[in-house]
């Protein structure tokens, strides 16, 4: 695998400043421009933000909509395959490695001894638990019902017992996953108002300016590839395609039932 090194930039403040810009680039002064998120993760987060909000929407207005609901679900399984992966394949700051919160770092962290780019320890804690608690959720979902006309599409692995309580589980994690995306938010605003950070725009440029330079490493095309595949195999496994039956041959034409023998149709399991 070929991985690219050093992306590390040296502000322009180095330069002599018109008098006007002086103000403004002390605040730079000493800092470095550092390439924190990729657009891989770019792309992960606000994708998933979105999904995420689309599948409270469709969950609360309900009937029609529960088929996008599945299918934001289904998307949000492949999100979930594309980060594991990227986690371990990705850029300096996307790698699991490099943000995990160990006991050392905790420590250090409460104790005001932590220094780090990315996320800080407890904020590390915060997307492990957000991304265990989505997957838990997409689970839960998978094999859910909704005692009307919509199945999960994994359904018929579980019996209707068991599907029922995976669904109370699912709608009781559902109000535990709004809590932690409410302190998530609530965090991201605290480093805005108080400590004056913005955190936001490096997730939406993937720029940073710091005071610690160090080399970023690029993530590899490969492992882009690799993560990719995962995530389409994830939504293929979600999506029950491996528990659809084939279609059976259609009847002859003379043989075939009138409409009004026609069996029910069964409850729906949408088409993903
Ligand atoms: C992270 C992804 C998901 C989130 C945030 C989510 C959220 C929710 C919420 C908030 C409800 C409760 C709605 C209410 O108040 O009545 C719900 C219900 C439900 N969801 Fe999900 N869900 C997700 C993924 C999925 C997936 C992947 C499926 C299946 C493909 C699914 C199937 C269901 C079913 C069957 C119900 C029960 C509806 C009912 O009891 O009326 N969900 N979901
Ligand atoms: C449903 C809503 C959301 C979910 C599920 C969510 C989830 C996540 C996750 C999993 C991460 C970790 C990224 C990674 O390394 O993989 C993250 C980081 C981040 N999110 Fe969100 N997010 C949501 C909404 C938002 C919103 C609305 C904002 C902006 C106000 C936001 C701003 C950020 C920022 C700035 C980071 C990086 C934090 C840092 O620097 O350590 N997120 N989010």
């Amino acid at each position: 695998m070929t991985q690219q090194t050093a992306k590390v930039f040296v502000p322009s403040s180095t330069a002599p400043a018109p008098p006007q810009a002086a103000a403004r680039d002390t605040a730079q002064a000493g800092t470095v421009r550092i390439r924190l998120w990729d657009l891989p993760i770019r792309l992960f987060h606000w994708s998933l933000a979105l999904l995420v909000l689309a599948a409270f929407v469709t969950a609360k207005v309900g009937g029609p909509w529960m088929a996008w609901h599945g299918r934001a679900g289904v998307a949000i399984a492949g999100l979930i395959a594309f980060r594991l992966v990227w986690g371990l394949v990705g850029s300096t700051h996307a790698r699991f490695a490099s943000f995990a919160p160990t006991p050392s770092r905790l420590r250090a962290y409460v104790t005001g001894k932590w220094q780090g780019i990315g996320h800080n320890p407890l904020g590390a804690l915060s997307v492990f638990g957000l991304l265990a608690l989505l997957a838990v959720q997409v689970g839960t979902g998978l094999v859910g019902n909704d005692d009307i006309d919509f199945n999960g599409p994994l359904f018929d692995l579980v019996t209707k017992e068991r599907s029922d309580s995976l669904t109370g589980l699912h709608h009781q994690l559902s109000n535990v996953l709004l809590v932690l995306i409410g302190l998530h938010v609530a965090a991201i605003l605290f480093y805005a108002l108080v400590k004056r950070t913005n955190l936001v725009k490096p997730m939406l440029t993937g720029w940073k300016e710091s005071t610690l330079a160090h080399p970023v490493r690029s993530g590899s095309v490969p492992g882009l590839i690799v993560a990719l595949l995962a995530a389409f195999g994830a939504m293929f496994v979600a999506s029950g395609e491996l528990l659809r039956e084939p279609d059976p041959a259609p009847p002859a034409a003379a043989s075939a039932p009138s409409p009004s023998m026609a069996p029910p149709p069964p409850a729906s399991t949408p088409s993903w």
